[in-house]
Parts: structure tokens; sequence; C-alpha cells
């Protein structure tokens, strides 16, 4: 999956800051979005969160029944151009009787064939982002599928907000947090993720929640924005810096480097 804030770039940053023994703990993902730690790490036995439900519907469908999904993509992929985009739009929208694979299969087409992979819908629940523009997207990658089938068959998935990790998590869980980041500034404030952004209440509530896992003695490692409002947030942790590609920015001058903050409590 395309996904914004994914974190497959960062990844041979964050690999060395995982806990010593962290292959014979459970990986739990608050904020599952298109997995790239998990997927790196391959872990034998996981719970993946996220609060958006066609997201963990289509990680269901993948674990659970593979084959048709890729049946559903095979048939998305060879009939693919703009104007199909928007009729596939409208039925995952609008469709009735559209079965999981099928749902899931859809969900993979629009992010593949989206605006930048975005993942945005509107009041009504309506998935509204326009057409990408590319020239060959990879629509069906049977072989990735596959593998994300395999690795997803030790996870337990769960929609809902990262609240959730408290009455699940258990010492000596790995817990990795990569929330909606703060913005950097007033401009920035862009969130694509689902309805309602982040704000800073969610923040400090997430906070509490890392607080009190760490008293319950999980490892906890957490992604944000290098800004003085998580720094303060976290003060009793340990924050490493690490520098991040700018993942969206229409302004190419300002595309560069922006440093994040890793948070950890070993
Ligand atoms: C920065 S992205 C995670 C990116 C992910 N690490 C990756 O590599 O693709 C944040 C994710 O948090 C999810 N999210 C937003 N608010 C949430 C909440 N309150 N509880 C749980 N997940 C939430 C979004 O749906 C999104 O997938």
């Amino acid at each position: 999956m395309k996904w914004v804030g994914g974190k497959s770039r960062l990844l041979a940053q964050l690999l060395p800051l995982l806990p010593p023994g962290s292959e014979l703990m459970r990986h739990v993902e608050p904020f599952f979005g298109g997995g790239a730690l998990f997927f790196a790490r391959r872990p034998e036995r996981a719970l993946l969160c996220d609060v958006n439900p066609s997201l963990v519907a289509t990680y269901e469908a993948v674990r659970d029944q593979v084959d048709r999904v890729i049946a559903h993509l095979e048939r998305l992929s060879a009939a693919h151009k703009v104007e199909r985009y928007y009729e596939v739009r409208h039925r995952y929208n609008h469709g009735k009787r559209i079965d999981q694979p099928e749902r899931a299969a859809m969900f993979v087409y629009l992010n593949k064939t989206c605006f930048n992979g975005l993942h945005r819908v509107n009041r009504r629940g309506e998935f509204n982002v326009p057409a990408g523009r590319y020239d060959n997207p990879r629509i069906l990658d049977e072989g990735l599928l596959r593998a994300a089938q395999r690795m997803l068959q030790g996870a337990e998935l769960r929609c809902g907000s990262f609240e959730q990790v408290l009455t699940a998590a258990k010492p000596g869980d790995f817990v990795y947090f990569d929330p909606p980041y703060e913005p950097v500034s007033a401009t920035a404030s862009f969130t694509a993720y689902s309805q309602g952004g982040f704000g800073r209440a969610d923040q400090e509530r997430l906070r509490d929640v890392y607080a009190e896992l760490d008293r319950r003695r999980c490892k906890l490692m957490l992604s944000n924005s290098d800004v003085p409002f998580i720094r303060e947030l976290y003060a009793k942790f340990r924050i490493d810096v690490i520098a991040a590609p700018r993942a969206i920015n229409c302004d190419a001058k300002k595309r560069g480097l922006v440093s994040e903050v890793v948070v950890r409590n070993y």
C-alpha cells in the first residue's frame, strides 16, 4: 500500500533503534497504515490496529482470501484507464453486495491509481480522491500480495482508535506508535488520514497511553515530528533525531529533509 506517512524510506534509520531481542517479542502497531516496519521485520506474532475500517478489512481479506483478491485485481488491472478509475470509485462508494475480497481489491486498485496514494473520505464516508497521473501503475503485484498473506498469518487485526492497545498490550511486547504527526507549522496542518484530524488533545492522550505501557514494561518506540510540543510531552523518555525526506510539498524548494524524533523507553 502507498500510504501517507509511510515509513519505507526511514527503515534504515529505524531498524537499528529496535530493542535488543525484539525478534522474540510480539509486534504491536496501533497506527498500522501501510505497515512498513512490520513488513520489514516479519515478526511471528503481531497485533495490528488502525482506525481506518477499509484498510483493516483489506488486510483481513489479503490474509484470509488472497486468491480471490488477486483474481479481482487481475480484472481491475487489465481494464485500467482513467475513466475506469471513476467507475470503480463510484461502485466502491455506492455499489451493493460487494464481498470482502472484491472490496479489498478495489481498495488496492484505488490506492495504486489515485492521486499520490491518498486516502480521503467526505462527510458521508465516500472515498473522493481524484485519479492520479500514472502511465503504467503497478496495480497487481501477485508475489507481494502472497508474501503479505504469509506475513499476516500470525497477526491479529483490529479496527479502532489507538487507546485499544491499553486492553491488549502485555509486558514484553514491542509497541511501535506512528501517529499522524503534529504539524511543523500552522500551514502544514494537512492531515489526510480519516474523518477528523489528530489534534493536540489526541497527542496528549497518546502520551498518556505511552506512559501507561511504559509502567507495564512494554518496549516502546514512537515517531513524530521534531517540534517543542512533542519534545515536552516525552521529555522523560529517550529522544533520538532522524532525518526524513519531506513527504508532500507542492513547492519543490521546500522538499529537502526534515527532522523527526524517535522516542524510546529503553
Ligand atoms: C503515519 S500513518 C502510519 C504509517 C505507517 N507506519 C506506514 O509505514 O505506512 C498514521 C495512521 O494512523 C491512523 N490513525 C489516525 N488516527 C488514529 C487513531 N485515533 N487511532 C488509530 N489509528 C489512527 C491512520 O489511519 C494512518 O493509517
